[in-house]
C-alpha cells in the first residue's frame, strides 16, 4: 500500500539549483510527488518543525541554516516511502554518507546536509502540518 513521506530540499542546494535533481531521484525510484511547495521557513515554524531537538546543543545552529534561505518541500508516495527515502538520502553525516546518496553526493556538512525526511509516519503527521 501506497505510504507517504515528507522531503525538504534544504537552503544549501537550492542556492546550488540542486532541488530538480534531487526530486527526480526520487520520482525515478517510483515515487510520486503528490504535493510541492517553494517556501521560506520563519524562525516559529523551525522551532516547532524541529522540537524534538529543541534540547540539543545544535538547535540554535539547526533553526538558523533552515530559515536562511528558500527550501523545496514535497509530499512524496509509494510503497515503503518512509525507510526507503531514509536509504535514498544516507548517513545525516555528508562526510559518512555512502556515495550515491543524496547527502553523500551533496551535502557540505552535518549542518548544510542539503536534505531532510520524515523519521516515521508519526514525524511525517508532525511535520507536514507545520508546511502544507
Ligand atoms: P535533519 O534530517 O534535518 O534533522 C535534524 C538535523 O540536525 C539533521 O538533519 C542535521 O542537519 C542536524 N544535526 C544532527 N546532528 C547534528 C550535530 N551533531 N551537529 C550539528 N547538526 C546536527
Amino acid at each position: 500500500m501506497a505510504e507517504q513521506t515528507l522531503i525538504i530540499v534544504k537552503p544549501d542546494a537550492v542556492k546550488r539549483n540542486l532541488a530538480e535533481e534531487i526530486l527526480s531521484r526520487f520520482e525515478k525510484k517510483g515515487f510520486i510527488i503528490s504535493k510541492q511547495k517553494t517556501l521560506n521557513f520563519t524562525a516559529e515554524m523551525a522551532k516547532q518543525f524541529y522540537s524534538a531537538h529543541s534540547s540539543k546543543p545544535f538547535f540554535d545552529e539547526l533553526v538558523s541554516f533552515i530559515t536562511s534561505g528558500e527550501v523545496v518541500a514535497a509530499i512524496i508516495e509509494r510503497d515503503n516511502a518512509v525507510s526507503l527515502t531514509r536509504e535514498i538520502i544516507g548517513n545525516t553525516n555528508p562526510k559518512e554518507a555512502n556515495p550515491d546518496t543524496i547527502r553523500g553526493d551533496f551535502g557540505i556538512s552535518i549542518t548544510e546536509n542539503s536534505i531532510h525526511a520524515s523519521d516515521s509516519s508519526e514525524s511525517f503527521d508532525k511535520e507536514v502540518n507545520v508546511i502544507f
